[in-house]
């Protein structure tokens, strides 16, 4: 009973934090502190573990207890946030207590698939839920914010971070945004069980040239407001409260130094009010960039871009306050920064309970609970993409399935299988698809191994055993992919096949004639024209988390009916990419039914990727009828758009019914189909339901060659169906200009 109304007590009392109004409070602090104390509020140091780049400074405590941090992020456990949270708060002249960062990414301690594998889920609750137990978990070590979302639209695979979002289209990577920012941040910030989100990297620093890490982005001022921003905009309307800068420059100015992106966009325009970071030594970083010439220069040119927090760089603690006395930049803007930062600080109720999240106990019996594991296993089923199932290969009864041999480096992994960023997820804790297969099979088959071959190399010496292993069996199950080492951030790839020899062995095992089931791990989208050829059914599993093996082991056996679609185009070779469904006509369009001629098209490949954005199979069909529109015409008011699916397969499954729609004739040319919806479906075997769409004009709008924004009447064409290159089709028209805005130079800051 005590326990309850304790419990009743803390809820009430964080909403009451919640609602308060901060300001009397963060001003009377902000009078006492001096210029010193302010700059220390603005930095932010690493701890010593999980470094994810150039550390500069030796001994972080010192620095604690010297008042020069006002955050820390790597420095994880009940225990040691509070250790360290003791030195801030008592040993400081006004003990202001720290924020701990983290890269929360895909899970804390239980690792859910990658960020861009969840997004092949189309399963935005599911998503939410992800984000949310990995607040649970990190919130109970200390860590009161995550730098996650990544919500960079990423359209070149040789991109190594593709695998932190949510791939290629802007309106989908809005929707995930949303969700996954709900997950961390909860309804209720001051809550101990919920994280600060951090919408990143702001901005284009998924359209690095070539594919090559932190390479320059030069792009016009209507993609960055179409593609770009859009998924930032929806992490603020989904009240994030921190954006974190990009490295990379966009259009000759580098974002940390960019006041147009954090004062005109996201302060002027968009209002928003919570604390801006850089990214790790973003600002040390704007000299070898080109655009100053030493590190005081540096820190004032982010300061009055607008940026508030300096992330391991040591510019603001050692060069804004001779700034200041200097006149290059004023203390006002100093105190704005730190105004911002001690406002997350006390909506996190830090200054209640500085050590309200370092909970040892709590720590202790969340972590890795069972619940969890369950929750991160159906995020795994859900994420998994089947891309060919040639003769019904999947799902394997075992009814007469009596051997099965489980070949390739990947099946026995429980390193690879937890992806880029995984935090503190630890292999043991994994489980690999052996494991989840020897438990699916126990009993009812026998499971040989193979290994096969390694992972990089050209050692074949192991392909004779495992061929062995494959003839005495009556199907191939092969892991093949990539190791979890080579995507993620600084892994760029300018070949995005197979490594080594895998794909040789999966040919080699096509000797012994029984049928094979690849099943894909790896971190971004690969070249796969080869495996798709050799293989019966392939499954992609990205790099699925924790539970990855009883996962994959639920969708080989048919426990789970695979249900994901592919948030990324797979490109047939590098040489297409950029590839991107929502791409322009141009003005010599490829026409497949008549090939030749000056054609905007390659003469060694077909204009269309392997697997288009949206694809994915099930075990079951659906059959899609007619698109029904509430009305051919629209003016202000919204029209829907309905569609029938039928589950006419053999089995329950769910499906993913899209909407894309084409403007035929603007101002400024349009692509030839966007995403402007998705519905994830249940159907029963023989079941049919009804999906209607809204489409209203708000939803139709874009920008033009003179930035300003609006949609011109004429005749828009909507596509419905299971993926961006298998739809139905149907049109309307839209009977009046609407215009959002007129403003012809959107660059307001100096
Ligand atoms: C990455 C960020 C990350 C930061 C802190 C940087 O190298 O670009 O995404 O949040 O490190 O680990």
């Amino acid at each position: 009973m005590k326990k309850i109304l304790l419990t009743i007590l803390s809820l009430c009392l964080s909403q009451v934090m919640w609602a308060q109004d901060y300001t009397k409070d963060v001003e009377k602090l902000l009078k006492k502190m001096t210029l010193e104390e302010k700059v220390g509020q603005m930095t932010q140091f690493t701890s010593s573990s999980d470094v994810t780049g150039p550390t500069l400074r030796g001994n972080v405590e010192k620095d604690v207890k010297a008042g020069h941090v006002g955050s820390l992020f790597n420095a994880v456990s009940a225990d040691y946030t509070r250790k360290l949270q003791k030195m801030a708060v008592e040993e400081t002249r006004l003990g202001i207590p720290l924020l701990f960062g983290y890269d929360v990414i895909h899970g804390f301690k239980t690792i859910f698939p990658i960020p861009l594998g969840e997004a092949s889920s189309f399963d935005l609750e599911m998503m939410q839920d992800a984000a949310r137990v990995a607040a649970e978990e990190a919130s109970a070590a200390g860590i009161h914010w995550t730098f996650a979302p990544m919500v960079d639209v990423s359209r070149d695979p040789r991109w190594g971070r593709v695998m932190e979002g949510a791939g290629e289209d802007t309106y989908y990577n809005s929707e995930v945004a949303k969700a996954r920012v709900k997950g961390f941040q909860g309804d209720d910030l001051a809550a101990t069980n919920t994280v600060l989100a951090c919408a990143k990297h702001f901005l284009a620093y998924g359209a690095p040239q070539g594919g090559r890490d932190y390479h320059t982005v030069d792009m016009s001022l209507q993609t960055l407001h179409d593609v770009y921003l859009p998924p930032f905009k929806a992490c603020v309307d989904a009240g994030v409260e921190t954006f974190m800068t990009s490295f990379n420059e966009i259009n000759g100015t580098p974002s940390t130094a960019n006041p147009y992106l954090f004062k005109d966009i996201l302060r002027d325009q968009w209002d928003f009010e919570g604390v801006v970071v850089t990214d790790y030594t973003a600002i040390n970083e704007l000299i070898p960039h080109g655009i100053a010439g030493d590190l005081p220069t540096a820190g004032q040119l982010a300061l009055n871009a607008g940026i508030d927090m300096d992330m391991e760089g040591d510019v603001f603690l050692s060069t804004l306050v001779q700034s200041v006395k200097d006149g290059k930049v004023s203390e006002k803007d100093i105190d704005n920064a730190v105004r911002r930062i001690l406002l997350v600080k006390f909506k996190l109720g830090l200054f209640d309970d500085p050590y309200r999240y370092c909970d040892a106990e709590r720590e202790k019996s969340v972590t890795l609970s069972q619940d969890f594991k369950n929750r991160a296993r159906k995020a795994a089923q859900r994420s998994i993409v089947l891309l060919k199932n040639e003769n019904q290969t999947l799902p394997l009864t075992l009814n007469n399935t009596k051997k099965i041999a489980l070949i390739g480096p990947l099946a026995k992994s429980k390193k690879d299988v937890l992806g880029g960023w995984k935090a503190k997820g630890s292999p043991k804790q994994a489980k690999s698809l052996f494991e989840g297969m020897k438990a699916a099979t126990k009993d009812k088959a026998e499971l040989l191994y193979a290994k096969g071959c390694k992972m990089s190399g050209a050692d074949t010496t192991g392909f004779a055993e495992a061929l062995e292993v494959a003839q005495q069996s009556d199907v191939v199950v092969l892991a093949i992919g990539e190791p979890r080492t080579i995507s993620g951030e600084a892994k760029s790839r300018s070949d995005i096949n197979i490594p080594g020899v895998q794909t040789e062995l999966l040919a080699h095992l096509k000797q012994a004639g029984k049928p094979i089931v690849v099943v894909l791990m790896n971190g971004r989208p690969l070249t796969l024209e080869r495996e798709d050829e050799l293989a019966d059914a392939l499954l992609e599993t990205w790099h699925l988390g924790t539970m990855a093996g009883p996962a994959i082991a639920d969708v080989i056996f048919g426990k789970y009916n695979p249900s994901g679609k592919l948030p990324m185009s797979f490109p047939r070779n590098v040489g297409q990419i950029p590839i991107f469904y929502n791409a322009k006509n141009t003005g010599r369009p490829f026409d497949p039914e008549k090939p030749s001629g000056y054609k905007s098209n390659y003469l060694d490949v077909p204009n269309t990727p392997l697997y288009a954005f949206g694809y994915g199979l099930s075990y079951t069909e659906f059959a899609y009828g007619d698109i029904k529109l509430s009305a051919e015409t629209m003016q202000d008011q919204p029209i829907t758009a309905s569609i029938e699916v039928t589950n006419t397969g053999d089995y329950d499954g769910e499906e993913v019914v899209q909407l894309y729609i084409q403007d035929l004739i603007g101002k400024s040319t349009r692509p030839l189909k966007e995403m402007k919806g998705f519905e994830k479906i249940f159907l029963k075997k023989g079941e049919t339901k009804t999906v209607t769409f809204t489409i209203a004009k708000e939803a139709l709008t874009y920008h033009r060659w003179d930035m300003s924004e609006g949609v011109e009447a004429g005749d828009f064409n909507v596509y419905i169906g299971t993926s961006s290159d298998n739809v139905k089709q149907a049109s309307f028209k839209l009977t009046k200009d609407f215009e959002v805005s007129k403003q012809y130079n959107p660059i307001k800051s100096k």
